[in-house]
């Protein structure tokens, strides 16, 4: 069975550009693949977090994998803290990846703009991204579309590893959606909904409460026209939205777009409110019922797992560059 890898971050609310852009993608392939979905905590850990916050996004993060319906059975859910090889298989990519090659990152670019100070992780943060994947000879990666670059760079290392010491790594493929690989900040649509953005109504999180709910969407920045029509250019807010109904309703674009011809903006938010409501109280409800025992007990399960297949990875790799091991 051909085997898939992806990690979110718990650096804070989970949103809907998580879910629609890549978590929904993971359930899909549950069936069909030997899954590995880990909580990437070491990856939040590349700009300042609060310990007690981290904690409660890892445990929360975790149960909201379960929440949308990935099942503990089947797939490999874990922390990657927990699996001491990635921090490891890290430094060995480090030493074999150029500092220009992390220089182009436009995530790091990104993240690192305007600020006093950036620690030396946020940098080579990519590295161990392709540790976590080439750990478990990852055949697909499914991602939203700001991971792109990043799979890119995975795929240089794997390859230059193989060229230099023998084939070892298989080469990951992304698995970007057509729809929804991008959805857009609610507040300024020409930006991608993010956690990290200062004003909470930019991103609807996958637990906020109706009324939240409500009050981010009416509130959504679109434009001065009336029309209803798809226009990523001249009308990225509206676009958005019509693209997120599309995505929980399943609805294709151009329906939804008939559906709301000759209608105000205010129609299309208040049913998207109320789609996007009803949605989420699936997964909020499943949420509910999952204890931080239970969690627990699949993440320390998941651990052994992905441990298992980590450390063949590792060994190999160690001696191949000239590492003693004791057998
Ligand atoms: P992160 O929040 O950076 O940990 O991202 C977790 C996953 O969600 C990654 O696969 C991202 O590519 C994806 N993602 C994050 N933001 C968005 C967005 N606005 N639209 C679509 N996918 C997203
Ligand atoms: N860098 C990814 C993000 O910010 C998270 C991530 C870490 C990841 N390791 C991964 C995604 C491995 C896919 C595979 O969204």
């Amino acid at each position: 069975m051909k085997r898939v890898f992806s990690g979110v971050q718990p650096s804070g609310d989970i949103h809907i550009g998580n879910y629609l852009g890549a978590m929904r993608q993971f359930v899909a392939l549950q069936d069909d693949y030997e899954c590995f979905f880990c909580v990437v905590d070491l990856h939040a850990l590349t700009v300042p977090q609060d310990p007690v916050e981290l904690r409660k996004n890892t445990i929360e993060l975790a149960a909201l994998y379960m929440a949308i319906g990935l099942d503990p059975k089947k797939v490999t859910l874990f922390v990657q803290s927990h699996v001491s090889a990635h921090a490891e298989l890290a430094w060995l990519l480090q030493c074999i990846t150029y500092f220009g090659e992390l220089s182009r990152m436009t995530q790091f670019k990104e993240k690192s703009k305007g600020k006093e100070t950036v620690s030396v992780g946020l940098f080579t943060y990519p590295d161990l991204m392709a540790a976590d994947i080439l750990l478990y000879k990852t055949h697909y990666v499914p991602v939203g579309e700001d991971q792109k670059q990043h799979l890119e760079l995975t795929r240089d290392i794997a390859q230059r590893f193989n060229n230099r010491f023998g084939e070892t790594f298989v080469i990951p493929e992304p698995m970007i959606l057509k729809l929804g690989a991008r959805i857009m900040s609610l507040t300024d649509p020409t930006k991608k909904m993010s956690k990290s953005d200062a004003d909470p109504n930019n991103r609807i999180n996958l637990l906020d409460d109706p009324d939240t709910i409500y009050r981010k969407i009416m509130k959504a920045v679109t434009d001065s026209e009336t029309e209803i029509r798809l226009d990523w250019e001249k009308k990225p807010g509206v676009s958005n939205l019509l693209t997120i109904y599309s995505l929980f309703t399943g609805m294709e674009i151009e329906e939804v777009v008939n559906k709301f011809k000759g209608q105000g903006y205010g129609a299309l938010k208040k049913e998207l409110a109320e789609v996007v409501i009803d949605r989420l109280s699936d997964i909020q409800k499943n949420y509910k019922d999952i204890s931080e025992e239970e969690v627990l007990k699949v993440l320390r399960e998941g651990a052994e797992k992905a441990e298992a297949v980590a450390v063949e990875t590792l060994r190999e790799v160690k001696e191949k560059m000239g590492l003693i091991l004791f057998h």
